[in-house]
């Protein structure tokens, strides 16, 4: 399938067809607009209509063609923060609560596959965490008594990983996870919303959401207007709201390699360390003869670093010496994971205040889970229907302000603005073809582009959000923000929120300075960019 995320590919995009749909051409009314067609809009979505309501949903990409498409899929109710951890930051009771809200995921899950007949290799396997370099055994005995406290009774600790090709050392089993191909579900999922009346438009970029105080608006680039009684924002990063819930989480790239093995030659299970950044691992079936293991981790904030060959490298060096029978890596790619300053998702209204618009954001590397767990309490909140998660994943909720991490991010963020003063690594002449470089012009940086034909791309590098300075991710040709992890196109086409609108083009003095092979829609003579804040309207 197609994506709109990134120049790699999965071994789920390599391996499935998602249906496709048309522009939107004209102004709509229904009950609930969804902009996002991933899993949280899909699910949402698919309960909605189940429940009579008229649904709109929108995507400026293909369906699934954002970070759905590049998950690794591991259906667990053991979050990556670590029981420990969240229960320090949440206390007992709310651990246990979002411990059973991610088993209900997985549980619904499984309901949608059986009532749906879909054929998406959806199983039941074992979780296992075991230790990285950092932590001690005593660690894996605090975490297990954390974990019965969440409510895994069943969990226990093994002295070592059953059936893995590699010696594990102490690992913590975690019963009845599970795993799935995530395209294959969700393309079941998007025919059964068209069968129950959904209406779904790709290729819509949405420009703005205006929360009106009865009806909320949606405004597409090429003019259309969608009126809904709710809107959902469903877009991995909220376009809906400007700052506040981008302070609370920090945007991470993490990698991801796919590697043949003969068929069953691995135990099914997800397996995962405690380091920081982990790795994770799971097979998933490809043929008669072979399945594909797939191995995750590497983890760096995104737009910080541009080293995905080394990256690959590693987890490459880290699979095969524990792997044997990996035959070939057929499969890297990379994904954007957002990780909130609390480790719990923010799904419910808008935090601003914008009337009947909802948001589901901060997936924590638990993107099925917690997408599927706003699917379900998003559809719930725009029918005015109680849900006991409301609390728990409320965007307003004071302890996603309360603790240090959030502080070390922020401040994190306030040192990319010094990539104003660095000077630009590069010239035009160094950039090579289909590659992108950082070039300083003056007081401005141009975010520089060569396609495959020669024709330099230029726009300016000032991400549109609030106003960092993009770098280039080589790996999936990109410019990537490093402040609150927005993304462009090569030639400047915003791929991935907060942003809303496009680089900026650049001067023709710039453009005469770069050279006379530049491509014309990129230059415009020398006018103030059309800011964010102008986008938002409420
Ligand atoms: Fe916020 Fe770029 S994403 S400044």
């Amino acid at each position: 399938m197609q994506s709109d995320s990134g120049n790699t590919v999965s071994v789920w995009m390599g391996t499935s067809k998602m249906p496709t749909f048309a522009a939107l051409e004209e102004d709509l009314s229904c009950d609930v607009c969804i902009v996002g067609a991933g899993i949280v809009g899909l699910t949402a979505a698919y309960h909605l209509v189940r429940a009579g309501a008229d649904v709109v949903i929108l995507d400026d990409g293909p369906v699934c063609g954002g970070e759905t498409s590049r998950t690794t899929a591991h259906l667990s109710c053991v979050l990556d923060d670590r029981f420990q951890w969240l229960e320090h930051v949440h206390g007992e009771q709310r651990v246990r609560e979002s411990t059973a809200s991610h088993m209900a995921a997985i549980n619904r899950i499984e309901s949608i596959v059986r009532e749906e007949g879909i054929a998406c290799e959806f199983e039941r396997v074992p979780g296992y965490l075991f230790l990285g370099k950092r932590e001690s055994p005593q660690f894996l005995d605090r975490e297990l008594e954390a974990a019965k406290r969440a409510g895994l009774t069943d969990a226990r600790r093994l002295e070592r990983a059953p059936g893995l090709p590699w010696d594990s050392g102490p690992c913590l089993e975690f019963p009845m996870q599970a795993q799935f191909h995530p395209l294959k579900y969700l393309a079941s999922v998007t025919r059964a919303i068209v069968a129950g009346g959904g209406r779904i438009f790709t290729g819509t970029h949405v420009d703005s959401i205006e929360g009106k105080p009865r009806r909320p608006q949606v405004k597409t680039r090429n003019k259309s207007v969608v009126t809904a009684s709710s809107v959902i924002v469903a877009t991995n990063s909220p376009i809906s709201d400007y700052v506040e819930t981008h302070v609370k989480m920090a945007a991470y790239r993490t990698f991801v390699i796919g590697a043949h093995i003969p068929k069953n030659s691995v135990p099914r299970a997800l397996v995962w360390d405690t380091d920081d950044p982990y790795i994770y691992v799971r097979t998933t079936p490809l043929d008669d003869a072979n399945d594909v293991l797939i191995v995750g981790g590497e983890d760096h904030k995104t737009g910080q670093k541009d080293d995905a060959p080394d990256r690959f490298r590693r987890l490459e060096e880290w699979t095969r010496r524990r792997y044997p029978m990996v035959q070939s890596v057929e499969y890297r790619w990379s994904g954007q994971v957002m990780e909130p300053a609390d480790g719990f998702a923010m799904i419910g209204p808008n935090p601003d205040g914008a009337e009947n618009v909802y948001l589901a954001t901060a997936d924590s590397g638990q993107g099925m889970t917690h997408g599927t767990i706003a699917g379900i309490l998003l559809a719930d909140l725009v029918r005015g229907k109680e849900n006991p998660w409301a609390e728990l994943y409320d965007p307003g909720r004071k302890s996603l302000g309360a603790i240090k991490d959030m502080l070390r991010e922020n401040l994190n963020v306030a040192v990319q603005y010094t990539d104003w003063i660095t000077p630009g690594e590069s010239s035009f002449e160094d950039i090579p073809l289909g590659e992108g470089r950082l070039v300083r012009m003056g007081a401005h940086k141009v975010a520089a582009y060569r396609d495959d034909r020669g024709l330099l791309h230029l726009r300016d590098a000032t991400c549109t959000h609030l106003r960092c300075i993009v770098d280039w991710n080589s790996a999936e040709k990109s410019w990537d923000c490093p402040c609150h992890g927005s993304r462009f196109s090569p030639e400047g086409r915003v791929l991935n929120g907060p942003a809303l609108a496009d680089l900026a083009p650049v001067s023709a003095d710039v453009a005469d300075r770069a050279g006379r092979r530049v491509h014309d829609e990129d230059v415009k003579e020398r006018s103030r960019p059309q800011s964010q804040e102008d986008r938002y309207d409420r």
